[in-house]
């Protein structure tokens, strides 16, 4: 059956909120007034609707469709309580924010909310009955977030319980239970209406670029446009600031941007590219690397972030950006039919300020092939789901004793991601020895004037700098990393 939803809130079931329609582009966060037919699938069932250009799928499911399983927490992508299930033209089922998920993003694809996860006769899923006799929830609110992704990660075969459900918080009935109640389910079959069949869709409404080439010649007509990659940033800015989007471009249907290539000499991972799928990429390749992106985070922020967003947002603490520094990578640049290269690190000028002219978009990024000498170390309060207060990679060459060659970048240390020049100068040519990491460290004074702020105090980097130094010399040495943990 297909459901068409006209843009008069009025007309909608008992039970609904009525909205004034003059409300309608505050509600969107979209002053241009923009508002498309887009097609896709809710819980099993095709659907049509207008939607405005950054309106949340939270918002749709909440106050124009009565579905108000899915809750609002944060509003920011941090707490879990609005989790839903996405799957995309993969197959794959996939948990993710409906909060920060715009709903231009999900033409064509299927969501499965909490209302859509037990079966028509009202049979349990398997999770939502191991909750139950694990005694898994106590107020409620955070139930259907946890049900969303636990129902996700048991289409998905997924084991690592206490990794799936990071992104997932619970105030009241602790995570025990939970995980519990998780493992418990992991041996029971998939129910069949958790299959999805993706819906027949025309031409993208919005601009949805399908091609490199498309995105290329739209934007620089439209040079003052907002790109949205994965909208873990720009959701924030329409969510949490309240901004009005003018003219936005969508990556999300970009098949040229959502390719990695493992060539002989380079990796070249396309813009669009999920934080999640390069996690996988470069585990066999840099597994430090992987593990720090697991970090980055939730799943759901992770099946959402994309790696172009993450460099071209310019954050000084974008986890990414040092360890591609790390690795030597080079920026893929587009301007209409001009591409250009650029070393990542010269990318990112100062605090807030990349090399990046206006209509010009990030097209991929390449990694040379090399032995994996890469350690990334994100240090935060929190082990899960939280921002570094630095963020230190190191990838040193040691030949015959003496280092080769040498590339550290931090994140936190500075306005921007950058490279700790000095203490590679104080590294090279020198044996690998105590003696050099020692006078090397002295050399971060030069390399980095750290700011104090909430996350940590200047002394505080300064020194964990120094520190992640020497642990990666002892780690090379083979001593043990998990002695050496290190928290703010
Ligand atoms: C709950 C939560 C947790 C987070 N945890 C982490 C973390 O652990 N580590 C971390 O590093 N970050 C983290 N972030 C920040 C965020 O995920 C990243 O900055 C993310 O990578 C941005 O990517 P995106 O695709 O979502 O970008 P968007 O929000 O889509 O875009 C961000 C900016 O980049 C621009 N842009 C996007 N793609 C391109 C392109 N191809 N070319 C040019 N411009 C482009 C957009 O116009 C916008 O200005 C977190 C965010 C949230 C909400
Ligand atoms: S409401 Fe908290 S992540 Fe969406
Ligand atoms: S059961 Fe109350 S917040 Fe989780």
């Amino acid at each position: 059956m297909t459901k068409r939803l006209e843009f008069d809130l009025n007309t909608r079931g008992s039970g609904l909120r009525r909205i004034d329609p003059s409300a309608k582009d505050q509600m969107t966060g979209n002053a241009a007034g923009l508002f498309h037919m887009i097609t896709f699938s809710l819980n099993g069932e095709t659907m049509r609707a207008d939607v405005g250009a950054t309106e949340t799928l939270l918002d749709f499911l909440r106050e124009r469709q009565g579905s108000t399983g899915t809750k609002e927490g944060c509003n920011e992508g941090d707490c879990g309580a609005c989790s839903v299930i996405v799957t995309g033209p993969d197959g794959v089922a996939r948990a993710m924010n409906a909060c920060i998920l715009f709903m231009p993003q999900l033409h064509g694809r299927a969501v499965r909310t909490v209302e859509g996860i037990s079966g028509a006769d009202g049979t349990l899923h398997p999770v939502q009955a191991a909750m139950v006799a694990h005694h898994g929830s106590q107020c409620g609110f955070c139930t259907p977030g946890f049900i969303a992704s636990m129902a996700a990660a048991h289409t998905n075969g997924a084991t690592d319980h206490a990794d799936q459900l990071a992104g997932n918080l619970c105030r009241c009935t602790g995570y025990a239970p939970i995980i519990r109640a998780a493992e418990a389910a992991a041996s029971e079959g998939v129910p069949a209406h958790m299959a999805e069949t993706l819906p027949k869709v025309d031409a993208p409404p919005f601009a949805m670029p399908e091609t490199a080439d498309a995105l290329a010649t739209w934007y620089a007509d439209h040079p003052d446009a907002t790109l949205i990659g994965g909208a873990t940033d720009v959701g924030l800015w329409v969510t949490k600031q309240l901004r009005d989007l003018k003219d936005v471009a969508f990556l999300n249907r970009c098949a040229d941007l959502q390719q990695i290539e493992l060539g002989e000499t380079h990796i070249k991972i396309g813009a669009a590219c999920t934080v999640a799928q390069v996690l996988e990429a470069i585990r066999p390749l840099h597994p430090s690397f992987a593990e720090m992106l697991r970090r980055y985070g939730s799943v759901q922020v992770r099946n959402a972030a994309t790696i172009g967003g993450n460099i071209a947002n310019g954050s000084p603490i974008g986890d990414s950006p040092p360890a591609l520094i790390a690795l030597g990578a080079v920026l893929h640049l587009r301007k209409g039919a001009a591409q250009r290269e650029t070393a990542l690190e010269d990318f990112f000028l100062d605090y807030g300020k990349q090399d990046r002219a206006p209509g010009e978009f990030v097209e991929a990024i390449s990694v040379p092939r090399q032995p994996d000498r890469l350690r990334c170390y994100k240090i935060s309060k929190r082990f899960d789901q939280d921002i570094s207060a630095l963020c230190g990679c190191f990838n040193v060459t040691v030949e015959g004793g003496v280092v080769a060659d040498a590339r550290i970048a931090f994140g936190g240390m500075a306005g921007t991601p950058k490279r700790a020049t000095y203490v590679e100068a104080a590294l090279k040519t020198r044996p690998w020895t105590q003696a050099t990491v020692t006078a090397a460290q002295a050399a971060f004074e030069q390399d980095y004037t750290p700011l104090s702020d909430m996350r940590a105090s200047a002394g505080y980097r300064m020194q964990t700098a120094k520190a992640l130094l020497q642990r990666y010399f002892y780690e090379d040495h083979g001593v043990a990393g998990d002695v050496l943990e290190v928290r703010p």
